[in-house]
């Protein structure tokens, strides 16, 4: 069964059947598709356009399919072009002639124009929920390791000491900013295209606010060329889903080498780890790498849609179907890795001694004990050459800061005092970070309060 054909003196090719069939993945919105054609078939009704009777009689119809569909009685099957054009047959052969009028005033275009971006807007929201509960559990992390040390890096060497509550707010506030740009898209993309028609609107008096309300939509949208035609919305979606994943690429990178046998600043738990076919010894962050891995995959999808876009004339053109199959798997592969990736770092464990020991080895106090000499009237920059000098005996000597004897500390310059010990502490050292966004337990504390209230709220 075909929606076209009145016009054409023989059958299709069946390759190229097979080539321009959509339903094989398009099946997926038959939820969005019947939600649309009730909403349309609603409005006819009310406005004349085809009688209340009809109208009535297809809905109940469209209701049937929707009931038969999830309930496993009535399967979607590939012998249909796309998912449209199976719903149309199934209802005709149902409910008969009055199946036929269902179509009236709108076409395919505005139909699948309407229908991805039904998908698409649940998507958002659930991507977003996803997100959220990730967030949970990162906020549930910094609120236990207000005081856990570690080192914090720049160029992958030790810089200076943070905390985990201080590491884990940077990624706070990465996905904070994802979701907000979730919000944008929702806002921007809540319009609905039905009525569009093909491509100029239709000679019928649609009632286009209405069908924009039934489905939830903050109105209509104003060009009907550019309704048909339009996924900037999709290209949107897939950059935030592009930048989500960037940020948990980021983060799965550190996981990695956190986990390391070097670091073991972590370990993550065995049932979100795997083992070696051939190495006994071995506990794998194959789930990080994974989501690092599936990274490219979702910029792929971007990439691809950016590109098939670029060049479609206005309006509707078929290159269009091809939004669909990666948009699909970007979507589907986001929330598993932001649900898998939650999963593993709530049930990881933190070897905090291990890390504050790290942090301690690795002159992240330098820039401290070159603060303390400024605080006793030291310029900076000489300040700077002292301490790059203690370094380097603590170098040649293996040894910390904290382990110099003050005369090794007055050979180099006789400002130092017995306090240096005090100074150089890491407890000191990020207690006395207090501007706002920096590691200090007081002010994280207040940073974690706000974190609270944007979950509450948002
Ligand atoms: N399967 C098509 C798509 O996904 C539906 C729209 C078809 N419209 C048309 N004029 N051929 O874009």
């Amino acid at each position: 069964m075909k929606l076209w054909g009145g016009r054409f003196t023989k059958e299709t090719d069946q390759l190229v059947n097979n080539f321009n069939a959509s339903i094989s993945f398009d099946q997926k919105f038959y939820r969005q598709d019947i939600r649309g054609s009730i909403a349309h078939a609603t409005m006819l009704g009310k406005q004349g356009i085809i009688s209340e009777d009809e109208s009535k009689k297809i809905v109940d119809g469209l209701n049937g399919i929707l009931s038969d569909i999830e309930s496993g009685k009535l399967e979607i099957t590939d012998e249909y072009e796309d998912i449209h054009t199976f719903m149309e047959a199934t209802l005709i052969e149902r409910i008969g002639d009055t199946g036929k009028k269902l179509h009236t005033g709108r076409s395919r275009n505005d139909q699948v124009a309407l229908d991805m971006r039904l998908y698409t807007r649940d998507e958002v929201l659930n991507v977003n929920q996803e997100v959220k509960e990730l967030m949970e559990v990162i906020l549930k992390i910094m609120k236990e390791n207000t005081e856990t040390y570690m080192p914090g890096f720049t160029h992958l060497q030790k810089a200076q000491p943070v905390t985990v509550a201080h590491h884990f707010g940077a990624y706070f506030e990465m996905f904070k900013r994802d979701r907000s740009r979730l919000h944008d898209i929702y806002e921007r993309m809540n319009y609905c295209p039905l009525g569009a028609g093909a491509l100029a609107g239709t000679t019928y008096p649609l009632d286009r606010e209405l069908t924009a309300s039934l489905l939830d939509f903050y109105g209509p949208t104003l060009n009907s060329m550019d309704s048909v035609s339009d996924r900037d919305y999709l290209i949107e979606f897939l950059n935030a889903l592009s930048t989500i994943m960037m940020h948990l690429s980021r983060f799965s990178e550190e996981i990695c080498i956190w986990n390391s046998n070097e670091y073991k600043f972590i370990e993550l738990d065995d049932a979100y780890s795997t083992g070696s076919s051939i190495m006994p010894q071995k506990k794998n962050p194959d789930i990080a790498e994974l989501v690092r891995g599936k990274t490219g995959r979702v910029y792929g999808a971007l990439m691809s849609l950016l590109t098939t876009m670029k060049g479609i004339p206005l309006a509707y053109n078929k290159d269009m179907q091809e939004d669909k199959e990666l948009s699909f798997d970007a979507i589907d592969t986001v929330k598993g890795c932001v649900s898998l990736f939650k999963g593993m770092i709530a049930t990881m464990r933190f070897n905090p001694k291990r890390m504050e020991d790290s942090a301690k080895h690795g002159f992240t106090n330098a820039t401290d004990a070159a603060d303390y000499l400024v605080k006793k009237g030291v310029p900076f920059r000489d300040a700077h050459g002292i301490v790059g000098q203690l370094v380097l005996t603590c170098i040649e000597k293996g040894i910390a800061l904290d382990d110099l004897t003050l005369d090794e500390y007055k050979a180099i310059s006789p400002v130092f005092e017995q306090d240096i010990y005090d100074a150089i502490s890491l407890k000191t050292c990020v207690e006395k970070r207090l501007t706002l966004g920096a590691p200090g337990p007081d002010v994280m504390k207040q940073v974690i309060e706000k974190y609270e209230g944007y979950l509450l709220n948002d």
